[in-house]
């Protein structure tokens, strides 16, 4: 059974398609075959690994137009495979909302190829809308990635409220597998402050690793690289090959 994760936070630019593509290029690099499934119309994900959002996509899943495995393609990196997004996905969110089973989608398609993964990273956009419930519907794992800022914690509680509506009504196995710390800046006391105040809340639910502010996380993506291949001895790199490496450990 693969190890099915959404990475979820409905405020934009915390870091969930950079913390989804590099953990999953990590755990490929371990040895894990993965899957990320770029569930953001941005298509973010999909470029960041130098797919192509123009052809055909996890949209056409969606719309019953092809089978998940028919739209799956490699990447430059060994074991690490991709859904590309599809700009038309933003239209699937009108599509989808007359539908009975709306929010059942993803987790349908996910269920055809499930066998085939060790791990499934699903990205979804920065709103708690149809497509980020249909990523809860389909994930078994929960990650939340937070940025160290001023008004991180700002929301997280809407978040919590969702994804226990979630449990309650269409997913009792989704579990929330950790808070990721992101663009962590040591030099000021905010990002201290944001860690302290996290970590006093959420105790060992947090990422030990905390991902610093580094420049070649936010370059890799316009090389359609993950940080692993497009300089694999920065901080960046180190950050979220522990990540995965604690990810493996957390059962
Ligand atoms: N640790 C980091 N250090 C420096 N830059 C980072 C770091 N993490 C992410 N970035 C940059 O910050 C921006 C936002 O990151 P990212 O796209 O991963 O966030 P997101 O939550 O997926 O955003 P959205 O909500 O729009 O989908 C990107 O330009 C990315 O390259
Ligand atoms: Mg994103």
């Amino acid at each position: 059974m693969a190890r099915i994760i959404v990475f979820v936070n409905q405020k934009g630019g915390v870091g969930k398609t950079t913390s989804a593509i590099n953990i999953g290029a990590a755990l490929a690099m371990l040895g894990k075959k993965t899957l990320l499934i770029d569930f953001d119309p941005q298509g973010n994900m999909t470029s960041g690994v130098g797919g192509s959002s123009s052809g055909k996509g996890v949209y056409q899943v969606i719309s019953g137009l092809r089978e998940l495995k028919d739209v799956i393609i490699p990447t430059q990196v060994r074991n690490l495979f991709l859904a590309p997004s599809s700009i038309d996905l933003s239209g699937a969110t009108i599509e989808l909302v007359e539908k009975e089973n709306r929010n059942d989608f993803l987790k349908n398609a996910v269920a055809t190829v499930e066998a085939d993964y060790d791990f499934i990273l699903i990205d979804c956009p920065p709103s708690l809308g149809i497509l980020t419930l249909n990523g809860l519907n389909a994930a078994r794992e929960v990650i939340i990635p937070l940025q160290c800022e001023y008004f991180a914690l700002e929301g997280l509680s809407l978040i919590l409220q969702t994804i226990g509506l979630v449990q309650k009504s269409m997913n009792s196995s989704l579990r929330i597998s950790g808070i990721l710390l992101t663009m962590f800046d040591g030099r000021t006391r905010l990002s201290q402050e944001v860690v302290r105040q996290v970590t006093e809340y959420f105790g060992d639910r947090v990422f030990k690793t905390i991902v610093p502010r580094n420049v070649r996380l936010s370059e890799a993506p316009s090389h359609g690289l993950p940080v692993m291949q497009y300089d694999p001895t920065c901080i960046g790199a180190r950050s979220y090959e522990a990540v995965a490496e604690e990810l493996i450990n957390r059962v």
